[in-house]
């Protein structure tokens, strides 16, 4: 079980620099996805761990011995890929032991070895077939069996799902965290999708444009999301995101005119250009003269079958909300929707960063608004 530190780790690829530095430590038998779209430097942080490519500033350790100088198969690291490109002509059996073949490991000790890594991800009875009269889940079993093979300290994954359809991606995340509580080897798992990340990781590193936003627990970043970016890129359908300005009087104003009676914000973050961020399913809809209240228009209704997602119109901010009535609803009807003030998410609109997280002292001056 191996640990994982980034001290500053940059990359640049000749004049464009893709990751700015990252400082993160993984622990020992940890499972952390790496979450962000695409281009952000996912892979290149992955690549740079296995040792394919090079680290232009900071340092990666792996169990505390810095790594950047080291061959990747000095690393100890197993790397699993979209793309699992197996020899075609090989058997199963002769895919998963080819890495054991060439490191000249004694037959009986390498058909032992590949039999036992088979039978953990459910490939036994297909060990004679090639490649080729297998299911694409299957392939991506062999993928993984090959990688398990050589016993590594530390399991990289790069999306390695896909290729696969929703209903195999789901079988194989299921596969991914058996394996990961039987062997329990410190794995790093990318991806854009923020189901599979969600449901996989220990832990999260959120990336956007080479910086990492956060790192937490998938319940830490979903409820306390450290930045607009992630408060916006994690949660389906996202987070309802108001642009505006609080005011002396307790009001948030937004949009064209709109006001939202916000009196604790308003009190702590007085004329700051902030967005405040709210749930979908945290919104209700509440009777017209509600404290609080937001007027807003109906624009559409999606239904999901055992609830409904109403997008609205509140003076110019859309709102999307998760209701569970089922009364006639449609365009242009007014409805008031209502959110408990404990509720909302508030970032300074200029630094994206989370404004009960920064330090009241260095909080940048609001700007003057046009
Ligand atoms: N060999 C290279 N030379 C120059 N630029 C590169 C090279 N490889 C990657 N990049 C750039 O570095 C940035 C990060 O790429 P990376 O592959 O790490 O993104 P990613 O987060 O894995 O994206 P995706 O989800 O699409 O796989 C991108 O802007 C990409 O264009
Ligand atoms: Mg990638």
């Amino acid at each position: 079980m191996a640990a994982i530190t980034f001290s500053g780790v940059k990359k640049r690829y000749q004049k464009t620099d893709v990751v700015h530095g990252v400082d993160v430590e993984i622990e020992g038998g940890e499972f952390v996805v790496i979450l962000g779209p695409s281009g952000c430097g996912k892979s290149t942080l992955l690549r740079m761990i296995a040792g394919l490519e090079d680290i232009t500033a900071g340092t990666i350790a792996i169990d505390g011995k810095v790594v950047n100088a080291l061959e990747p198969r000095e690393r100890g690291c197993a790397m699993v890929f979209q793309n699992y490109a197996l020899y075609p002509h090989m058997s199963v059996r002769q895919n998963i032991g080819y890495a054991l073949k060439v490191a000249g490991m004694p037959r009986p000790e390498r058909e032992a070895r590949v039999t036992k890594v088979a039978r953990s991800v459910s490939l036994e009875p297909y060990l004679d077939r090639k490649p080729g009269e297998l299911s694409g889940g299957q392939r991506q079993g062999v993928a993984m069996a090959r990688a398990m093979v050589r016993e590594p300290k530390v399991f990289l994954f790069d999306e390695p799902f896909s290729n696969l359809d929703a209903k195999l991606r789901v079988a194989m995340r299921a596969e991914v965290r058996n394996l990961h509580r039987s062997l329990g080897v410190t794995s790093v798992f990318v991806t854009h999708d923020q189901t599979e990340a969600m449901t996989l990781a220990d832990r999260l590193i959120v990336m956007n444009a080479g910086i990492v936003e956060q790192v937490g627990t998938p319940s830490e970043v979903y409820h306390r999301p450290a930045s607009l970016f992630v408060a916006d890129f994690i949660g389906s359908p996202a987070m309802n995101l108001l642009r505006g300005r609080l005011g002396e009087d307790g009001y948030f104003r937004h949009g064209r005119g709109g006001m939202i009676h916000l009196p604790e914000l308003a009190r702590q973050f007085v004329n700051r250009d902030v967005a405040i961020g709210v749930r979908p399913e945290l919104i209700r809809r509440v009777a017209s003269g509600t404290r609080g209240a937001v007027a807003a228009v109906v624009d559409y209704i999606e239904e999901l079958g055992a609830a409904r997602l109403i997008y609205a119109d509140a003076d110019g901010s859309p709102i999307i909300a998760v209701d569970n009535g089922n009364d006639a609803l449609g365009t242009g009807m007014p409805i008031h929707l209502g959110f408990g003030e404990a509720d909302i998410h508030a970032f300074a609109t200029d630094t994206g960063r989370r404004l009960d997280e920064m330090e009241p002292e260095r909080a940048p001056a609001a700007s003057v608004s046009a």
